[in-house]
């Protein structure tokens, strides 16, 4: 079977779009206090004019400041919310329309919360799973012991939900969204509140998951290292709106990101006549760094320095993606605010 594992990096315009949004919106009417006793309705723009397109396979990070719309996105992508305007399809299916027949091809996990049973144990949520999706027995076994052995769930099956651990948890619900095989899944926040092993756990499931089914993943997380060791491509929304898409790599651009150069000398000199833009930002003792920006070719910097200077040592350093992003937002804080009257 084609499963059509194009990787439509970039602003993916691509036709083979598996999740497309068209100019998509969201407002919400909220009433908020304004004074004493009294209340005024405002509309809230959560997701404004929102396009984009994630072809089949794809692993694609989706990241953004609180409020900035996330959510919101991904509850309209499994029909939970219905779009205000624009269109939208997973799989061909119009999620708020179809909602029964998408959630056969998807699979979502809320880190903020559970959809396991409470007060049963983990396995049984997994054989309401089974019958609630009428999964072939055959295909349920296999992909309970799948689940079990890459998760190492084990030793938790009988164990009630409610005396799992948070990652212990997380690991039982993203098992619990991927017995029916979804072809797509959405993960908000799977991260949070874990512990480096869990994450590191939950990583390699991913990654493993992606390789070997080519599930399409869509990940919302506050935790950068989730996107750089998983995504190829990310999403930056900000205010409901797109603010880049493309390779991690080209984040760093476009929030002008710099790389640093640190430069180990033979000995302790003045600061180094750097050819431009790179420029000495630091001194200690022999060693010396250079910032320059991140679209740079480090090569010729390098090669000035090393023909002109005692050099021992050196190594380039990539931007910090969350300062890149900070400043990314910085740049644009100048907007006008989503809330309208
Ligand atoms: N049900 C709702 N009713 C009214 N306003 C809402 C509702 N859900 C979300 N919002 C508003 O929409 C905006 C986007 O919220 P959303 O939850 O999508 O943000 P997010 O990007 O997921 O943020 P976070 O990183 O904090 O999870 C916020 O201003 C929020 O207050
Ligand atoms: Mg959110």
């Amino acid at each position: 079977m084609d499963d059509g594992r194009g990787r439509g990096g970039g602003s993916g315009g691509g036709g083979d779009g598996f999740i497309t949004l068209d100019r998509v919106e969201k407002v919400f009417d909220v009433r908020r206090k304004a004074g004493f006793l009294k209340r005024e309705r405002q509309r809230v723009r959560a997701v404004d004019s929102l396009s984009f397109t994630v072809a089949r396979g794809e692993m694609v990070g989706y990241i953004g400041p609180n409020g900035a719309g996330k959510s919101t996105t991904i509850k309209m992508l499994t029909g939970i919310l219905t779009p205000s305007g624009g269109r939208l399809r997973v799989a061909g299916i119009d999620p708020s329309r179809e909602r029964t027949r998408l959630a056969h091809r998807i699979g979502v996990v809320f880190g903020q919360r559970t959809t396991l049973w409470w007060d049963l144990p983990l396995i049984d949520s997994y054989r309401l799973v089974h019958r609630m999706y009428r999964i072939p027995d055959a295909r349920y076994r296999e992909n309970l012991d799948r689940m079990v052995e890459l998760l190492d769930l084990g030793d938790l099956l009988d164990v009630p939900v409610r005396q799992l651990s948070l990652g212990q948890r997380m690991r039982g619900d993203i098992a619990a969204a991927l017995l029916h095989d979804p072809q797509v899944l959405y993960l908000d926040e799977p991260t949070i509140g874990l512990d480096v092993v869990s994450k590191t756990k939950v990583r390699a499931f991913l990654r493993e998951l992606n390789a070997e089914r080519a599930t399409t993943v869509l990940l919302t997380t506050h935790d950068l290292q989730d996107i750089e060791q998983l995504c190829s491509r990310v999403m930056v929304i900000d205010h409901g709106r797109l603010m880049y898409d493309g390779p991690l790599a080209g984040l760093h651009e476009a929030g002008e990101g710099e790389r640093t150069l640190v430069v180990d000398l033979e000995r302790e000199l003045p600061p180094i006549d750097a050819p431009a833009p790179a420029r000495v930002v630091r001194v200690e003792g022999a060693r010396q760094w250079l910032a320059f920006p991140a679209s740079r070719s480090a090569a010729p910097i390098v090669a000035r320095i090393a023909a002109e200077y005692p050099l021992v040592d050196l190594s380039v350093r990539e931007p910090d993606i969350e300062a890149v992003i900070a400043k990314m937002y910085a740049g644009r804080a100048g907007r006008a605010d989503r809330a309208a009257p």
